[in-house]
């Protein structure tokens, strides 16, 4: 996209001009420019562009403001507009109300993106939903469907949220890794593949955002969304194009073939304050902006099966956490044993040790690597585990784009894969909602574990009932 006629606006209640705007965004601002660009040149050029305007987000009155300052620097030219509410759910409504009414574009279309998260379980979901589509005028609608390519089901809504780990290279890469070599899709299956796990963690906790954490907690935050989308992404059936509906039509299949989780499917955790070395690491109930008594989770591991041919009694596993001892996300699949295998005795009783694994290593370091056995050279016969390795900064050392980049230019340019179907949101929610319905009822506690820790034990007694160990069978990557 050429930067040409772009104008960026915030809006939002705190004061600023558009002045300290500026400031603010040039803090955090990269550069990537080609040979023959000067780089501040660059960030000047887009810097001028981005204007502020304050206002309340429940004032008609004040987006009609924000209007007259939009067309203002539109300078009567024909255009488009963007809303993206990076903004707490509960006044989702009121913005999209005010925006709608007073501030979308007369001469263009106008596109509405909202964070998750979208409800707490699948009944505010879809109130949500209705509320929403309550307050978008017929010709709204329309624009809406006319960014949705005139291909909107009666399902569609008039607004996308969107999952920003779909905009990840490694998760991009995950299709093109499957579907377009040949020596992988043939093993994708449960006659090959053991168990998949899928694994976020960070090693912060919550800081300066307990206040909405605490609503939500971990499995809300990450499972719900990230890990399941790309869990569906992993083991959808191959779409009959690259068309966003084709492959959300495959997702949705994914997840209606899923079983609802149950309480027994799952272990929760809460970090709890550590000391290391002098220093003091808060638990998650210090943070002043969280109730004392909270058992709000911030780890979670589940199992989660398909009930398809492709995968019928391969676990799903999933674990995400934070306040933990490393920031990692992963998809981790651990193949079958070799059947007879002719080199057992090279490993010992543990067989588990022989296992290969393949590894996308979503962050940080992205990498794919696929773990393998191999003779080690000599005239003797030992055996070692090695991995064929594509690490992305040594193959490709130009800098990977932030999910948000690719997120923000697809909207821009009416892409749609990335953004969650309704009816993609629905079926995610319900294969959730009974079981955190039951965890609140029966105010299930969590285990706790200290900041920096490994997380909490339960988490490897839920994998092992299913006969599964986490993570790096062999020890190297942990
Ligand atoms: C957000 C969650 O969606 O993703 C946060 O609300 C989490 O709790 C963040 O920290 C992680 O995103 P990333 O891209 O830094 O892995």
């Amino acid at each position: 996209m050429k930067i040409g006629s772009l104008r960026v606006f915030g809006y939002a209640r705190t004061k600023m001009t558009d002045e300290e705007l500026r400031n603010m965004i040039s803090r955090t601002l990269t550069c990537r420019v080609d040979k023959r660009e000067d780089c501040e040149q660059k960030m000047n050029n887009f810097l001028g562009r981005c204007f502020y305007q304050a206002g309340q987000y429940s004032s008609e009155e004040h987006f009609a403001e924000l209007d007259t300052k939009l067309k203002e620097k539109e300078g009567g030219k024909s255009s488009n507009r963007l809303f993206y509410l990076s903004i707490p759910p509960n006044i989702f409504v009121d913005v999209v109300r005010c925006a709608s009414l007073r501030a979308s574009s007369a001469t263009g279309w106008t596109r509405v993106i909202v964070e998750k998260p979208f409800g707490r379980d699948s009944e505010s979901s879809a109130e949500l939903t209705k509320c929403l589509k309550q307050y978008l005028t017929e010709e709204q609608i329309f624009r809406v469907r006319q960014y949705l390519e005139g291909q909107v089901t009666s399902k569609e809504s008039a607004f996308a949220p969107i999952d920003h780990y779909l905009g990840k290279e490694l998760v991009e890469n995950l299709s093109v890794l499957r579907f377009s070599n040949r020596v992988f899709e043939p093993l994708w299956s449960r006659d090959y593949i053991r168990n998949v796990q899928l694994i976020f963690s960070e090693d912060f906790g919550t800081e300066g955002r307990g206040g909405y954490f605490d609503n939500y907690g971990i499995i809300r935050d990450i499972m719900q969304n990230h890990l399941l989308q790309i869990l569906t992404l992993f083991a959808m059936e191959t779409p009959v194009s690259l068309d966003a509906e084709d492959i959300r039509n495959e997702k949705v299949k994914v997840l209606r073939s899923m079983k609802t989780l149950q309480l027994e499917d799952v272990t929760l955790g809460q970090y709890k304050g550590f000391s290391k070395g002098g220093k003091l690491y808060p638990g998650y109930t210090d943070d002043p902006t969280v109730p004392k008594d909270s058992i709000t989770p911030t780890f979670a591991a589940a199992a989660l099966f398909i009930n398809n041919a492709r995968w019928d009694g391969v676990p799903f596993l999933m674990k995400a956490g934070k306040a933990l001892h490393t920031k990692r996300a992963e998809i981790r699949v651990q193949f079958r044993h070799v059947p007879g295998n002719l080199y057992k005795r090279n490993f010992g009783t543990d067989l588990d040790k022989a296992t290969n694994e393949l590894v996308l290593r979503v962050q940080p370091d992205e990498a794919i690597y696929l773990k393998i056995n191999n003779k080690v050279p000599g005239l003797g016969m030992r055996l070692d585990r090695s991995d064929l390795n594509l690490l992305y900064k040594a193959r490709y050392p130009r800098e990977i784009p932030d999910a948000y980049e690719r997120l923000l230019l697809d909207a821009i340019e009416g892409e749609r894969r990335l953004f969650i179907r309704s009816d993609e949101l629905d079926a995610a929610w319900a294969l959730f909602s009974p079981m955190l319905k039951e965890l609140e009822e029966k105010r299930i506690v969590p285990e706790l574990y200290p900041y920096g820790s490994r997380g909490p034990v339960g988490a490897h007694y839920l994998a092992a009932k299913h006969d599964v160990r986490w993570g790096d069978l062999s020890g190297d990557d942990s």
